[in-house]
């Protein structure tokens, strides 16, 4: 049978999980949550047209090791709304205080930031949430990736990075502390992204999960790299989120550091890292290599 191509599976992914977030999230004649303003902000924060990168990935890495279940549907759904709750407050006023995401007016702007801050939170419960229905795993692994997510969203990782981004405005960091910064903010939530699809197989050995993480590592820090440089070079209209805000706000990025040319070399650097990484894996990995070209050419 002949491979799907990328953008077949990359639809196909993001039909997928946007059925799924659309279930999990409340509905809006849903009484048990009796704010219609949560609910509304909720939905309108998840199922506004993400690039669903994150569940692709964990998708991908359910694939090279052979298949996707509904446990893969489960850490992919927790992914995704993990990265929702965290553009939420990352677009708040006391953060980067941006007005445009996805092409729409941000959560705070449609709403008000307290209805923002509050979607975030409850967008983080219903995450961990979905970690508690894995089914055809065992609960050690279950259990694992509740470790595994909790720890990459958290003070040890997403929310570590965020911190550190907020403290460094204005300063100049050297490519070290930068490079920490950006695989705590960005990088960690994409390993665990492609960890947990992997683990959710249940069928995953120990040399697989720490090539995944080589790939891992090297693709998530690529992801914000390829970021940094489509804030400088990309369209808002394409975008959906504002060109320049980084320049704006004084932001310490790669294309900052290194200028667009040094970032565009260290993004390719960093992809030929991420497929070297992949080279124990047959063409069941084939997705999980095509993301990786996806994430350093992507215009959005
Ligand atoms: C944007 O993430 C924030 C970063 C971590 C760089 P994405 O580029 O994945 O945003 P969506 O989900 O597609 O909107
Ligand atoms: C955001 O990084 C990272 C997280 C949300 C964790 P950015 O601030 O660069 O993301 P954008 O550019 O606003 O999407
Ligand atoms: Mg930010
Ligand atoms: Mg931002
Ligand atoms: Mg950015």
């Amino acid at each position: 049978m002949a491979e799907q191509s990328f953008s077949d599976f990359l639809r196909a992914c993001q039909q997928r999980i946007n059925k799924k977030l659309d279930y999990l999230l409340p509905a809006p004649e849903d009484s048990t949550c009796s704010s219609s303003q949560l609910k509304s902000a909720l939905r309108y924060s998840v199922l506004n047209g993400g690039k669903r990168i994150r569940p692709v990935l964990s998708y991908a890495a359910a694939e090279a090791l052979g298949g996707i279940n509904q446990d893969t549907d489960l850490v992919a759904s927790s992914v995704e709304l993990i990265h929702a709750y965290s553009l939420i407050h990352d677009d708040l006023p006391a953060m980067d205080d941006d007005d445009l995401r996805r092409g729409k007016p941000t959560c705070h702007i449609k709403y008000d930031e307290a209805t923002a801050i509050l979607a975030g939170d409850a967008l983080q419960s219903l995450a961990f949430e979905q970690l508690t229905k894995l089914q055809h795993i065992q609960p050690e692994t279950s259990l694992q990736l509740i470790v595994c997510l909790a720890k990459a969203a958290g003070a040890y990782g997403m929310v570590e990075g965020q911190a550190i981004d907020i403290s460094s405005v204005d300063q100049t960091l050297n490519l070290q502390q930068l490079e920490h910064m950006h695989h705590k903010k960005t990088g960690e939530m994409i390993l665990a992204s492609i960890t947990m699809g992997a683990l959710s197989t249940g069928n995953v050995t120990t040399d697989q999960l720490s090539a995944l993480e080589t790939y891992g590592r090297a693709i998530g820090l690529a992801f914000q790299v390829q970021d940094d440089i489509l804030d400088v070079i990309g369209d808002t209209s394409v975008l959906g989120k504002q060109q320049g805000a980084d320049q704006a706000l004084n932001k310490p990025t790669y294309t900052a550091l290194l200028g667009l040319d040094g970032a565009k070399e260290k993004a390719q650097q960093l992809h030929t890292q991420a497929i070297n990484a992949l080279s124990i894996f047959n063409h069941q990995a084939n997705q999980l290599r095509a993301v990786a070209d996806y994430i350093v050419s992507r215009d959005h």
